[in-house]
């Protein structure tokens, strides 16, 4: 019989939560992204961030290049918390994260955020197996009473807008005193629905991204970095 296969692994190259919080002003923000956050503006080709880095070894099958790296993903993540602190501060907050492709990003960005906040979930699935947006399913309902306060809701990527746009659809009626939109990744190239993001980490093109707590058939999820998918695992 032969020896199992070694396990698969890739370098977590996180910086520690101290090292972040030491960003505190920013030297090097997206351009792209800074230009966008809090502007709400489309940003043209040119400005999209373009692929850079080879994956690790072992995941180049499948990963064709790295988008964002960790640290890059680290310092400009810090940077929309120092946004969202200054823009909410004696605010009564309430961030309301989509499951499951937000888990990094609203980790991270949670801890950069020293200001009091309530935070609840909606469970939202808007792909099958694939990599085309089927029907919304809500697999759980907001629990905490958003009325008159404000909501930050957040998501991994604002693709179509179809789900932002469901979303919304259900909590306005809770009637909040205001809702703001926070993304990691903006597709504008693909939006169908009139909605755009307060608070975009990056602008990028129109790739199929994994990792980072985004997924394709729920894989991916955990890598560290935020990385094109192989155009022939969902071409074939
Ligand atoms: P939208 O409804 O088309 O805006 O899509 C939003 C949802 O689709 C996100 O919350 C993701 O779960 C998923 N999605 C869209 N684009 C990608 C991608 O490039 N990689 C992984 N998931 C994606
Ligand atoms: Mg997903």
């Amino acid at each position: 019989m032969s020896a199992p296969a070694p396990a698969r692994r890739w370098p977590l190259t996180c910086p520690r939560p101290s090292a972040i919080r030491s960003n505190a002003r920013l030297p090097d923000l997206e351009p792209a992204a800074a230009k966008e956050l809090g502007q709400n503006a489309l940003l043209n080709s040119s400005q999209l961030l373009k692929p850079s880095a080879k994956p690790p070894q072992v995941l180049r099958n499948e990963i064709e290049s790295v988008l964002i790296s960790a640290p890059r993903l680290a310092r400009r993540i810090n940077a929309l918390a120092r946004r969202i602190e200054t823009d909410f501060a004696g605010r009564d907050l309430v961030v309301v994260a989509l499951l499951n492709g937000t888990v990094m990003f609203l980790a991270d960005l949670l801890r950069g955020l020293s200001l009091p906040l309530r935070l609840d979930f909606i469970g939202v699935s808007s792909y099958g197996a694939g990599i085309r947006p089927g029907d919304l399913i809500f697999t759980k309902e907001l629990r905490l009473d958003v009325r008159g306060r404000d909501v930050l809701l957040v998501d991994d990527i604002l693709d179509t807008g179809r789900t932002i746009s469901r979303v919304m659809a259900k909590l306005r009626p809770l009637e909040p005193r205001d809702i703001k939109i926070c993304v990691l990744l903006d597709k504008p190239s693909r939006r169908e629905e009139r909605i755009n993001a307060d608070y975009v980490g990056f602008a990028i093109p129109n790739h199929f991204v994994v990792g980072y707590g985004l997924d394709y058939a729920e894989r991916y999820r955990n890598l560290p970095f935020v990385g094109v998918l192989h155009p022939q695992l969902y071409k074939a």
